[in-house]
């Protein structure tokens, strides 16, 4: 029997090269070996203000995404985690075995609320309830995050272990995988906070469908320092981050990496890191507009992917109810 794989991600906003590289490229390469189960979280998505219309646009423009990057329906089920009720049904039980402060330490909340003062609503702060319920319906082994999300796996893991020992052995305990390298790729226009969907500030990210010129202009402006010397070094976290992208996107080895560019500059380390960047996304633009318009084929893939891992939650979901007395 293979292992489990379950992942997520919010359709909304432009996905970043830090989600690919955090997340969605480690998820193509895992497929083949694990039973894998990819979820595009919409129903996270409403804890912050959304348009009805975008964000259904926004959910099938995300499921084309994942499959132009590499993800294959004969390997993965893709499906949209509002299509599967027992997730949110699952997450009202988990809440009221969740104590109030252990959902207060989560940092997430606090930075989402920080940076949305006029709309803190419950599900925001219920959020990792929702998560923790998309994961253990699917008796996950192992979840491929970034390390953004390992503070929500550690409450995964206690109000899973806590379930299990008040009321039954109900859920497996699913581990957080997070690569050595691409865990947190850093804004390129501030290498010390997270590179983010959401900012809206112009040279931050790269998206995935950004055009060649749009890559190389931000690349270009991306913060580096005064040092002469291109090596890897985590103190100075302009270059760093930048050659941690390079590193990802060329697979090259870092002693590699650190003998290409000895007595080169800036210049040419940038030049090449847009290279690098523009030659692994332009095959994914083109597969992405070739099969974004293709509405029957993507429902085809998600219908799919809902069959097959629907009864999975419905089998934990009503062990759970039983478990704590709901029939
Ligand atoms: P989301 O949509 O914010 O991000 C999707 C994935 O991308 C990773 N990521 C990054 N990795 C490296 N560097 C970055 N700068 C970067 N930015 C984002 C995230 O860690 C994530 O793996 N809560 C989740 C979605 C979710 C989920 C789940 C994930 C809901 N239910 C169950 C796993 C299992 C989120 O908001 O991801």
């Amino acid at each position: 029997m293979k292992q489990r794989v379950f992942s997520g991600i919010q359709p909304t906003g432009k996905i970043t090269i830090g989600n690919y590289l955090g997340a969605v490229k480690n998820w193509v390469y895992l497929q083949e070996k694990y039973d894998s189960i990819f979820c595009v979280v919409n129903s996270h998505a409403i804890t912050t203000k959304q348009d009805p219309y975008l964000l259904r646009e926004q959910t099938y423009d995300m499921v084309a995404i994942l499959l132009a990057c590499g993800i294959d329906p004969k390997h993965s089920s893709l499906f949209i985690q509002s299509e599967i009720d027992t997730h949110p049904a699952l997450s009202w039980i988990l809440n009221c075995n969740i104590p109030m402060g252990e959902m207060e330490r989560m940092t997430q909340f606090k930075d989402k609320a920080q940076k949305n003062p006029k709309n803190i609503n419950v599900g925001l702060f219920d959020y990792p309830a929702l998560m923790a319920s998309d994961i253990l319906l699917y008796q996950t082994d192992l979840v491929p995050v970034g390390e953004d999300q390992k503070q929500h796996l550690e409450l995964t893991r206690n109000v899973a272990q806590r379930f299990n020992r008040d009321f039954g052995e109900c859920f497996k305990i699913p581990e957080p995988l997070i690569a050595k390298s691409g865990a947190r790729i850093m804004g390129l226009d501030d290498p010390t906070s997270k590179m983010s969907k959401s900012s809206t500030a112009q040279n931050h990210a790269i998206f995935l469908l950004d055009t060649p010129k749009e890559i190389e202009q931000k690349i270009k402006k991306a913060t580096t320092d005064s040092h002469s010397s291109i090596v890897f070094d985590p103190d100075r976290k302009g270059v760093y981050n930048l050659l941690c992208i390079y590193e990802l996107f060329t697979q090259k080895s870092r002693e590699e990496i650190e003998t290409e560019f000895i007595d080169q500059g800036y210049g040419v380390l940038k030049k090449r890191i847009a290279e690098a960047i523009i030659s692994t996304l332009s095959p994914i633009q083109e597969e992405y507009l070739k099969i974004r318009h293709q509405i029957d084929y993507l429902a085809e893939v998600l219908n799919q992917g809902r069959e097959k891992v629907q009864p999975i939650a419905e089998s934990t979901y009503k062990k759970a109810k039983e478990l704590v007395g709901l029939i």
